[in-house]
């Protein structure tokens, strides 16, 4: 599992309900963090880059991407790069939010990165055309998801300045769904539910995201021997003790 920092975090907590069976390492590309300043061809280079030393030193059966702002950008180039290897990416969950509102108003909420992605734009022209989609770049809260995550302290008022563009009042419809298009933003979930204006939808993809990788798993690839822990690595090779704690936390030796 690969992330540029904690927020893949949240997909590995479901990938280990659902395959508990399973050894995961789980790589924060903290060295490169945060991945939403980017710019596109810098980012790409580096991350098809590193997965060609990820792939030969962990040998996974299986690689998952469960960031936004990496895989709207390098999923393709990935596939190319190593084509025997399996990817599962994340990608803003437009689909399922044009399905289930009923307001018509949509917001996508990720990283300045996710926002300006071609991708991003295709899958709202593919899947949502019938409904208007805000896309809301937040620059501040994968930092602050990091920072909440390892101090439990979290400014309320960045998160309610950060969220308020999602919310759209217009002819007398408000937006009912907000697609949670950062892997990070789940982790401040409930500190969104208690700033938002009014009550609507986080559309959280996880779940979804760990039963797609289950379901590309060959059972016969389950090891019978006693398997090693997973593991966490940190491309910047310093972990600080509040990091190495967070990791325990998640059952990870670092
Ligand atoms: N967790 C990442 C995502 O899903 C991005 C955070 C960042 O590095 O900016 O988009």
């Amino acid at each position: 599992m690969f992330d540029s920092g904690i927020g893949g975090l949240t997909v590995l907590r479901e990938a280990r309900v659902l395959m508990p069976d399973r050894r995961f390492v789980y790589v924060a590309d903290d060295a490169a963090f945060p991945y939403g300043d980017w710019e596109e061809e810098g980012l790409r280079a580096r991350i098809v880059d590193l997965f060609g030393r990820l792939i030969s030193d962990h040998q996974p059966v299986l690689c998952v991407i469960p960031c936004n702002t990496a895989s709207t950008l390098v999923l393709a180039d990935l596939r190319k790069a190593y084509p025997a290897m399996p990817f599962v990416g994340t990608v803003p969950a437009i689909k399922p939010a044009a399905e289930r509102t009923r307001s018509g108003l949509v917001s996508v909420l990720a990283t300045p990165g996710t926002v300006k992605r071609q991708y991003t734009r295709d899958l709202i022209q593919q899947w949502a055309s019938k409904v208007e989609v805000r896309l809301v770049g937040s620059v501040r809260l994968a930092a602050l998801a990091e920072a909440y995550m390892r101090s439990g302290f979290i400014d309320e008022e960045i998160v309610r300045s950060e969220i308020e563009p999602c919310f759209v009042e217009e002819d007398g419809r408000r937006t009912d769904i907000v697609v949670l298009a950062c892997t990070h933003y789940p982790f401040l979930a409930n500190r969104m539910r208690k700033v938002a204006p009014w009550p609507v939808d986080w559309l959280d993809p996880a779940e979804a995201i760990a039963r797609r990788a289950m379901s590309l798993l060959d059972p016969a690839t389950v090891e019978d021997a006693p398997r090693l822990p997973d593991k966490a690595v940190f491309t910047s090779g310093r972990i600080e003790p509040v990091s190495r704690r967070l990791m325990q936390g998640f059952g990870l030796v670092v």
